[in-house]
């Protein structure tokens, strides 16, 4: 029975990226590297990782799948932690908008962005949006991604908001990725709540949160706290009534003007708080006091012309850094890890080694993971990469591009670049 038992041998290196929780400050410099080292996955799960020699040492290799690493370099599968994959149509013209100089939060105010998707969400059938989800998966899987979060959001109202929850799962169930899913009700403001935003939380509070909880469609509950979205009194009634009911929480945090969202996910102990390009030194460092995870998402800085967050000095801060796509059809279409490992590196000061401890471990601890994913570590899931070349640093130096042969998803090959040619001559 080889099932998923799997050895994978001669690779010039297997970067761990070893530990079981986020890596603060300068531990994230530190990948934990074993030279020529192999692994061994039995049922899905890593059962050995070591020097070669000493891995396969009395191993009944007749019992597995073997993987030749042909000298390259393996390392454990990215985690995005933060994306809006499952959403119905496009904003093309948006693009457009803002190129001209259409700023981001005004486009919203005037019934487009967020509520925009909103309304082509609602329209869409469900099977349309689980085709474009997994089709989004299966290109986020090419870049090495082996665990995903996605977030409603694109409906707000009770029915649309459960129907993209319902999607997501299936594809979830359908996928290699493994999918960990965030209820995000309190995205945006419909016009016929304008005004009325507290009436808006205690109805998610009152009518949407106990179907989330009762039929675990959701583990994290999220929310846009910003100026003229939800406010921080708004946030922490929210975040703290959905823990009461046993969700875990998260927030979208000072990304356009500073609140005060950093010092609230710290005071309601969020996992993470994400985007936090406004975030205050007090926010910061109480984040990291709390081990809340400081998710930044450069892609999106990036596309909405922004500063970036000060992700250098977060790290020098101590906060536990982790880096995320923010995949979504406006501020940041793009699931291209590549393209935020190049931003992460040439425009935010982080080295390679913290960028990808930023996209791993630190990624898992985003989700409240670390224990299951994120490194290859013995017991945990068999979640691997396989480069096309034997070092690392390969990653950002080919700029843009994904540098990903194979990936492995609990101890099989999911996906293959040598298998699929794509161009075809
Ligand atoms: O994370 N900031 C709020 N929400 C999303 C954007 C969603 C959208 O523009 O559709 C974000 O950037
Ligand atoms: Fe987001």
């Amino acid at each position: 029975m080889k099932g998923n038992h799997l050895v994978i041998k001669n690779t010039s290196e297997v970067v761990t990226c070893s530990g079981f929780k986020g890596k603060k400050g300068k531990e994230m410099s530190d990948l934990h590297i074993i030279p020529r080292g192999a692994v061994v996955i039995k049922d899905g799960m890593i059962e050995k990782v070591g020097p070669e020699e000493e891995v396969l040492k009395n191993l009944p290799l007749e019992e597995y799948e073997v993987l030749d690493a042909k000298g390259k370099s393996l390392l454990p599968g990215f985690v995005d932690s933060h994306t809006h994959y499952i959403w119905g149509g496009y904003r093309e013209e948006e693009y457009s908008w803002r190129l001209r100089g259409d700023d981001y939060m005004e486009i919203m105010n005037r019934g487009g962005g967020i509520l925009s998707s909103v309304r082509k969400t609602k329209a869409a059938r469900k099977d349309e949006l689980y085709n474009d989800g997994m089709k989004r998966l299966d290109s986020m899987l090419s870049f090495g991604v082996t665990t995903v979060e996605g977030k409603s959001g694109y409906g707000l109202d009770f029915d649309t908001e459960i129907k993209q929850l319902e999607v997501m799962a299936d594809t979830d169930r359908d996928h290699p990725i493994d999918v960990v899913k965030t209820y995000l009700g309190a995205h945006a403001v419909p016009k016929e709540y304008k005004g009325r935003e507290e009436e808006m939380i205690t109805e998610i509070i009152e009518k949407v949160l106990p179907v989330v909880v009762e039929r675990g469609l959701a583990e994290f509950c999220d929310v846009f706290c910003e100026k003229n979205v939800f406010s921080v009194e708004d946030s922490r009634r929210l975040l703290t009534k959905a823990k009461e009911m046993g969700m875990k929480v998260k927030l979208h945090a000072d990304e356009i003007v500073p609140l005060g969202g950093a010092e609230l996910a710290a005071e309601v102990g969020a996992v993470s708080a994400d985007h936090l390009l406004q975030a205050s030194n007090e926010g910061i460092d109480q984040m990291a006091e709390k081990n809340v995870v400081a998710t930044v998402l450069p892609g999106t800085a990036f596309s909405l012309k922004e500063k970036y967050a000060r992700a250098r000095e977060m790290i020098d801060r101590g906060s536990i850094l982790s880096l995320a796509t923010d995949l979504n059809p406006g501020s940041c279409f793009t699931e291209s890890i590549p393209l935020i490992i190049a931003l992460a590196t040439l425009y935010m000061d982080m080295t390679t080694e913290e960028a990808i401890t930023a996209l791993t471990i630190n990624g898992a601890a985003a989700l409240d993971r670390a224990e299951t994913v994120g490194s290859i570590d013995v017991g945990k899931q068999g979640d691997m990469i396989l480069l096309e070349h034997d070092s690392y640093k390969f990653i950002p130096y080919h700029i843009g591009v994904s540098t990903v042969e194979k990936v492995i998803k609990k101890g099989k090959i999911v996906y293959d670049k040598e298998d699929q040619p794509c161009v075809i001559r």
